[in-house]
């Protein structure tokens, strides 16, 4: 296993007996998820998607992959919610959050988000910013009916097929959608474009190792095989029969279940770098959309520190008591910068002459988790090996698991997200779709 749960900042908190009188109601939690007997089992096709996948599909995504990054400058990514999320968070977790104005330096390809609003300027940007060179789209829609990815693509549509011609452009459209129904498909089906398949027993927030993930993040130029490969270890890890508690998917259940019982109703995910941001994003969606429902569950948030220590950084140290932080950290450096040598000491820094920036941003860590915790804030500690798609692939399923074994400690069902349709519905009423009286 990749993830390391560490229980360093938790001492004050958490007591081993709290954690063994919890243990059997995670243990029967997981068990029920492995014998897909709980609520919800019909959405729990993500556990085994590391091992159980389309073999001709993943060899497909690998060649539609191959053809957008000879053929485009810009892969246009239109989706919201579980339908972008997931690939947006792997591509800059392990490329960076500069990922776009680096390919456009070295000729790969840019990688752009569309349909997570409903705002003209946001596409106007997009539309400007690819201005007459290549591109491609990759439309994704697990429904296919949902407004904003639906609008956007429209917008897309249009433009491919001016600038290509319509048998040209049909080759440059790619839709991931349901295998069997929605508008989407239907557009698919009529157009002759390739498809990809969102599966049926998985939703959008757990689908980020299916082709909705996939093809965009093999489209950025990264290793699909080896964040598969890192999924399985956690996959394996999961269900290996060995005492619950040697389980970091399980641990972290188990925590953050007991300091929610205590009263510590916000999670605060915390990084120190800010290529973490869309991960946290993604967390969020997942852990969001999981718990959230029947009256109950832990609010989700993140920050980047060191940036928002000087802001909610404020809050969480003298504020009102109601969170946690859950630190993300990663063992090997990820850049070898040390702090430079100058001409004089006038900024007193010499002090830290050659010594590494990542030694800098574990003391900020270890300061902060210590100014925190003293004043009364848990403190997870989560740690991942390496920066690389194998352990990307492992610290996702890791949090899945982590996240379906909360669901089932809360009591409710983590795989079904009805709040998200409320809205939905109503946006439909309000603009007055047929068959939706206002
Ligand atoms: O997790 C989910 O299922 C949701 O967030 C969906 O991904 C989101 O609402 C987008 O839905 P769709 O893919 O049907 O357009």
């Amino acid at each position: 296993m990749k993830v390391t749960f560490k229980k360093d900042y938790l001492k004050d908190f958490v007591s081993d007996s709290e954690v063994e009188l919890l243990k059997p109601a995670a243990s029967l939690a997981r068990k029920t998820l492995l014998d897909r007997s709980g609520v919800g089992n019909e959405m729990e096709d993500w556990l085994t998607l590391p091992t159980d996948y389309d073999r001709d599909e993943f060899a497909r995504i690998k060649k539609a992959a191959d053809k957008i990054r000879s053929d485009s400058k810009v892969l246009v990514v239109i989706g919201i919610g579980g339908s972008y999320l997931g690939a947006r968070a792997v591509i800059e977790f392990l490329k960076s959050e500069f990922h776009n104005e680096k390919a456009s330096k070295d000729g790969s390809t840019e990688v752009y988000f569309l349909g997570t609003s409903a705002s003209g300027r946001y596409i106007d940007d997009v539309i400007d910013l690819i201005g007459d060179r290549d591109f491609s789209v990759n439309v994704i829609s697990k429904s296919g009916t949902t407004t904003e990815p639906a609008i956007a693509f429209r917008i897309f549509k249009d433009l491919i097929e001016k600038k290509y011609g319509k048998e040209e452009a049909s080759k440059r459209i790619y839709v991931t959608t349901d295998a069997h129904k929605g508008a989407l498909l239907n557009v698919a089906k009529e157009n002759g474009y390739e498809r990809f398949v969102v599966p049926d027993g998985i939703g959008g927030r757990y689908s980020v190792l299916s082709a909705v993930g996939l093809l965009p993040i093999a489209a950025a130029g990264i290793d699909i095989s080896a964040l598969l490969e890192g999924a399985k270890d956690a996959q394996d890890e999961f269900a290996k029969d060995e005492d619950i508690l040697n389980k970091p998917s399980i641990l972290y259940a188990i925590y953050r279940n007991i300091l929610y019982r205590k009263g510590f109703d916000v999670e605060t995910i915390v990084g120190y770098e800010p290529q973490f941001r869309y991960l946290f994003e993604w967390w969020k969606q997942l852990m969001a959309e999981s718990e959230g429902k029947d009256n109950k569950g832990i609010y989700p948030t993140s920050a980047i520190f060191s940036t928002d220590l000087h802001s909610i950084g404020q809050f969480i140290q003298d504020g009102k008591k109601i969170l946690f932080e859950t630190i993300l950290d990663i063992d090997k450096p990820i850049s070898k910068r040390v702090v430079p040598a100058a001409d004089d000491n006038t900024d007193n820094l010499d002090y830290l002459l050659d010594r590494p920036l990542k030694e800098v941003n574990e003391a900020a860590l270890t300061a902060t988790a210590q100014a925190h915790t003293s004043a009364g804030v848990p403190n997870i500690l989560l740690k991942l090996d390496n920066l690389d798609e194998f352990n990307l692939g492992s610290l996702i399923y890791f949090f899945e698991a982590a996240v379906a074994v909360s669901g089932y400690l809360n009591a409710i069902n983590p795989f079904n997200q009805p709040g998200v349709e409320v809205y939905k519905t109503n946006m439909f009423k309000i603009l007055g779709k047929p068959g939706y009286d206002k």
